[in-house]
This record gives C-alpha cells, sequence and structure tokens, in this order.
C-alpha cells in the first residue's frame, strides 16, 4: 500500500455542549481522493478545520505528509494547502496580486512567483482576467482563484471544503477538470461535499458522515451497492394494461413497485444489461413503452438507506453556516 498523506485519528471536537465531530478516522493513500459525505452541519468543516491546525481538536490527532497536526503544526501548514467554503481572495487586488500576496507570505521568491502565477492563471483559464481585480469575477472565477491561491506553494496534500458549493453547473464540471489533473499530477485530495454526484465523479473512497461520526465508507461503487444501487424505471404507455405490464416485468426483477397514476414499474435495477434486457423483453410482447431508463440512487436515497432518516438539517444546529444558509434562503 502506497504510504498515507491523510490520516484522521479518533478525531473529536466539542463546542461547549455541541458534538461537533465526535470520533472520526481515516487514511488517504498518498496521491489518492478522499470524498468526506455528508449533509449541512455533520461536521465536514470541523474535520477540515483541525486536519489543517485551524481548530485543536478536543481529543484524537491525526497527521499530514507524516506530520502531527498537534505536534508539529507548522509543518503541516507548509506541506498542504486549504480552500475554505467561503471565499478568501481579497476582491480589491486582481487575481494576479492575490496569487503575489499569498506567495510571498510563504516567503517564495519572486520570480518563481511571477512565473507560477502566470502558470497557475493559465490553467484556471483566468488568463485574460488575471489583472482584474476579483471584485468583478463570476462565482466560478473566484472560485477558481482561491484555488490557484492555494496552490501557488504547491504543496502536495490539498484540503477543499465544498468547493462546487454555490456554483453553476458548468463551473463545476470545469473545477473537476482540473481537480483531476491535480490529482493525475500526483497530489493528494481530501474534498468536502453534500453531493453523492460530486464524491462519485472524483473521489476513489468516500467517508460519510453524519452528526459527527462515519456512519460509511468505501469506494463509490461499494456505496451506491450499499444504497439499493439504481432503479429501474418502466413508463407504460396509456394504451397497454399496466397489471399486464407488471406481469411481463416480475419474473425478470427482485420486486416491483407499482405507480398507477405514473404508469411507472419501478424495481432494483441490475446494470445497464439488465436495462436492456427488460426492454427487449417488452419489445417483443407488443406491450408499448414510453420510457425505459435507470435512476440512479440520490445522497438522500443514501442517507436514507444508511441512516433511516433523510439528509436534512437537525433543528438543533446553531452554527454559523447554519445561519448564513438560512439568511440566504430569506434573502431568495
Ligand atoms: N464555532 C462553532 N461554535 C459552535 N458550534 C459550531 C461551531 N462550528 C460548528 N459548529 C457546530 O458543529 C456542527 C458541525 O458543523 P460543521 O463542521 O460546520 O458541519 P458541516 O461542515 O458538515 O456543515 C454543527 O452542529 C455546527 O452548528
Ligand atoms: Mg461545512
Amino acid at each position: 500500500m502506497t504510504r498515507p498523506a491523510i490520516e484522521a485519528e479518533g478525531l473529536v471536537k466539542h463546542f461547549g455542549d455541541t458534538v461537533a465531530v465526535d470520533g472520526v478516522s481515516f487514511v488517504v493513500p498518498e496521491g489518492s481522493v478522499l470524498g468526506l459525505l455528508g449533509p449541512n452541519g455533520a461536521g465536514k468543516t470541523t474535520t477540515v478545520r483541525m486536519m489543517t491546525t485551524l481548530t485543536r481538536p478536543t481529543s484524537g490527532t491525526g497527521r499530514v505528509a507524516g506530520h502531527d497536526i498537534l505536534a508539529d503544526p507548522a509543518a503541516v501548514r507548509r506541506s498542504m494547502g486549504l480552500t475554505g467554503q467561503a471565499a478568501t481572495v481579497d476582491e480589491l487586488l486582481t487575481g494576479r496580486e492575490n496569487l503575489r500576496l499569498i506567495g510571498s507570505l510563504y516567503g517564495l521568491d519572486a520570480r518563481y512567483i511571477k512565473r507560477a502565477s502566470d502558470e497557475l492563471l493559465e490553467r484556471f483559464s483566468l488568463a485574460e482576467a488575471g489583472d482584474r481585480i476579483a471584485k468583478t469575477y463570476s462565482g466560478g472565477m473566484r472560485r477558481r482563484l482561491d484555488l490557484a491561491v492555494s496552490l501557488i506553494a504547491t504543496p502536495p496534500v490539498l484540503f477543499l471544503d465544498e468547493p462546487t458549493t454555490g456554483l453553476d453547473p458548468r463551473s463545476r464540471v470545469e473545477l473537476w477538470e482540473v481537480l483531476r489533473e491535480l490529482v493525475s499530477d500526483g497530489t493528494t485530495l481530501l474534498l468536502t461535499t453534500q453531493y453523492l454526484e460530486e464524491a462519485d465523479q472524483l473521489a476513489d473512497n468516500i467517508v460519510v458522515i453524519d452528526r459527527g461520526t462515519v456512519i460509511a465508507e468505501g469506494t463509490p461503487l461499494q456505496l451506491k451497492d450499499r444504497s439499493g444501487a439504481a432503479a429501474l424505471v418502466v413508463t407504460v404507455s396509456n394504451g397497454p394494461d399496466l397489471a399486464a405490464a407488471e406481469a411481463l416485468l416480475r419474473p425478470h426483477v427482485r420486486e416491483v413497485h407499482v405507480d398507477v397514476g405514473a404508469r411507472q414499474l419501478t424495481a432494483p435495477a441490475e446494470g445497464l444489461g439488465h436495462m436492456t434486457r427488460v426492454a427487449g423483453i417488452f419489445d417483443e410482447s407488443g406491450i408499448v413503452l414510453d420510457d425505459i431508463g435507470l435512476k440512479r440512487p440520490s445522497l438522500d436515497d443514501v442517507f436514507l438507506h444508511l441512516t433511516g432518516h433523510r439528509a436534512e438539517q437537525r433543528p438543533d444546529d446553531t452554527g454559523d453556516e447554519t445561519t448564513a444558509d438560512s439568511a440566504e434562503e430569506m434573502a431568495r
């Protein structure tokens, strides 16, 4: 096995009576991507803040690139980059100036900073916007600048806290591309997300946390299997008898759920081949279908399966983020 780039060992964090993180452990092998997946308030940000030495664990510890977060926080900070949940770029500086500022805070050589800034601006499609102040950037551009800034010191380990939250779908896909490139260049990545799809797209391994504890972990495939995998959804067109369609389908699936109003039959899917086989059976039967497809499990489905409750906000949450979220919601 490759040596671990990130290790969390029984991390616990209390804020007064609130137990934000309640014994979280995981290992991220060098050069791989860990997705820390969980709903709002699960303890993702607190875990990242402990691992990046921004907040001290109540108990437990961790290592980044072999350095202990308690014993040697300065070495940890030198080995990692962090992009937080809220953008940290200085809005009144240009993209290039933001890079230069952070580069000099790291004590990097001015010529190196200039060259690295050019490369990063290019890589994150910000070359043209590099001399405009960040205030004029779109949300996606700010996120990319944030990421570029956290890479100026070329850290081997990168922590990203919900890197695509608030981005439009296109910027999200673009950012995923950039992250894949980074990983293929050898960076170890820990990213937090509320979205199964994002973890699925990027992560080699996923740790699911809820209420401060790890409730599941595995590869994206393993997790989806555990959540009942995808559903096969057959929509029967108006003419034919729904019961006849159900009778035809029943021998080929484990169980069928019938929705009379929607004229839909839903069953656990066993892969693409299964779907095409079922489509063939309907073709031969003369029962006309409007649609046949696979519905993939959402994070909600995974959560419901793993925890028995929906991945929703706990009513007793009081974190800053929660307040910011509800303020945003009220403004909408
Ligand atoms: N500084 C803090 N003071 C008090 N409670 C906090 C603080 N930071 C986080 N919490 C609480 O800890 C829990 C986990 O929060 P957080 O780590 O931000 O979760 P996530 O990032 O998964 O949304 C929440 O209940 C939150 O309200
Ligand atoms: Mg968070």
